[in-house]
């Protein structure tokens, strides 16, 4: 504990605090997964511009969003944080904005009613433009074309024109989460998300289905006690706005990083750097070595941050990054996102969990039960189980119980459209059901009915998990 402590104090000396570091300085550094523009000076021009734009999120609501990950650390909240693995430009439309926030609206009322416990939201979304590949090039019937990396980098179009990077895409990607980001606000605060409405955000499709029988259950329930609330008087201006609207934040990988910089203010009131593209900003398992590019700008910025954790990582190399990202050992700064696959769970997370724990480093750890549980079909696509996902997720818990520390959160790809890119669930989705509905820019998400049935046996787990803290 004591060389924890000498160690962050002398992390301390080097950090953002002390003005040793400039929103530029990862550019001195290794970086991978970055595209090489073809034009300089194109791209000089595109981060010039990005740069007078008026930011998107505001320090505040950074502050703020840490405050409610501070309370997931005391382990007082429930982190739920989802949306598409890959936003994009075509895609982008009102209802599908709308039909992901009710999902996740639907999701946090499950876990609030049923596993009763306060739920703090984060979309992937409003900026989640830019994807990390595994491989740099694609090949089709004998062609190879550099791979797509993102609407906000280059074309998904297998053509070799739409493969080459373009500077102008970081606008078009400025501008289209603006416009996300401003409906989102809109639904949050402006009538939307009452939860008066709970029985209207029954998606559809869902609602002839058992899941959406149990969620029309559960709603009626909370009808019932809002109705009680109304007859012992709070009504009309008396009930309060936590019952009224609701807070909803946004986050994406900080990949890109011209695009971040160019975004990245100094904020007047405490002199401090945030990064005004999203509130929450985290590093991807491929860019997460502590002396990249990627690390050395998250460093400097005071958002929230998140940072992959994969099974390969060893306990000393995340203690390294616990030391840069998080020197003053603040609580709700660093999400520690726990991607292992359902198989490796429970031999690589535990020592992870006791070493952060024996060091006293204050994090909050959620569950990526996607990204280690990918696999491809028998008929080529690309896919993951719904009982993969779901045994990731049971590991997690059972890591946290067994080394007495707090599961904090999940972490998921999901949609609020009735796709079919991931199998079984309740509708049981099977292999040969893929093509009917493949429509992901990346990575296969979860369709509402999976991610509802994920949240009743997520509100379980939560439940019985702060039950036995209770009892300890
Ligand atoms: C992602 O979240 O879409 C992703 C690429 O995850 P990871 O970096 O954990 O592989
Ligand atoms: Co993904």
């Amino acid at each position: 504990m004591a060389n924890a402590k000498a160690q962050a104090q002398q992390t301390h000396k080097n950090s953002p605090a002390n003005s040793e570091w400039d929103k530029s300085g990862w550019r001195t550094k290794p970086a991978l997964q970055l595209p090489t523009y073809p034009n300089a000076d194109a791209l000089a021009q595109a981060e010039a511009e990005l740069s007078h734009l008026p930011p998107l999120v505001f320090a505040g609501e950074a502050r703020e969003l840490k405050r409610k990950l501070a309370d997931v650390c005391e382990g007082r909240s429930f982190l739920l944080q989802g949306g598409d693995c890959a936003e994009s430009f075509k895609e982008l439309s009102a209802n599908k904005i709308r039909d992901t926030f009710r999902l996740l609206l639907q999701m946090s009322v499950v876990l609030t009613y049923a596993g009763a416990v306060p739920v703090v939201k984060v979309g992937r979304v409003a900026g989640q433009f830019a994807k990390p590949r595994s491989e740099d090039t694609e090949t089709r019937n004998g062609v190879t074309l550099p791979s797509y990396r993102g609407d906000m980098i280059n074309g998904a179009e297998f053509t070799e024109d739409a493969r080459i990077p373009d500077p102008q895409r970081m606008l078009k990607a400025y501008a289209s989460a603006a416009s996300t980001l401003n409906l989102l606000r809109a639904f949050a605060y402006g009538g939307y998300a009452d939860l008066h409405r709970v029985h209207k955000w029954n998606l559809d499709f869902v609602q002839d289905s058992p899941l959406g029988a149990r969620y029309a259950a559960l709603a009626e329930r909370i009808e019932d006690a809002l109705a009680f609330m109304t007859a012992c008087g709070l009504t009309g201006q008396k009930i309060p706005d936590i019952i009224r609207r609701t807070d909803f934040y946004t986050s994406h990988e900080a990949l890109l990083l011209p695009y971040e910089e160019a975004l990245t203010r100094q904020d007047s009131l405490t002199g401090k750097w945030y990064d005004t593209s999203g509130h929450f900003l985290w590093i991807g398992a491929r860019t997460n070595q502590d002396d990249h590019a990627q690390v050395e700008f998250v460093r400097g910025i005071d958002n929230p941050l998140g940072l992959k954790v994969q099974p390969t990582m060893t306990g000393d190399q995340l203690m390294r990054l616990i030391d840069k990202l998080n020197p003053e050992n603040e609580p709700g700064r660093l999400t520690l996102i726990s991607r292992m696959g359902h198989e490796k769970v429970e031999d690589a997370l535990p020592p992870l969990l006791r070493r952060v724990k024996a060091e006293g480093r204050k994090v909050v750890w959620v569950c990526d039960p996607m990204h280690g549980n990918t696999y491809k079909s028998s008929s080529g696509y690309k896919t993951r189980n719904f009982d993969h996902v779901l045994h990731e997720v049971q590991g997690f818990f059972a890591a946290h119980k067994a080394e007495d520390t707090h599961p904090g959160g999940v972490h998921f790809e999901l949609t609020g459209e009735e796709v079919t890119e991931c199998t079984g669930g309740a509708k049981k989705i099977g292999e040969d059901n893929l093509a009917e509905r493949y429509e992901t820019a990346c990575d296969p998400r979860l369709n509402a009915n999976q991610a509802l049935e994920l949240a009743f046996l997520l509100a379980d787990l939560v439940k019985k998990t702060k039950k036995d803290e209770e009892s300890t």
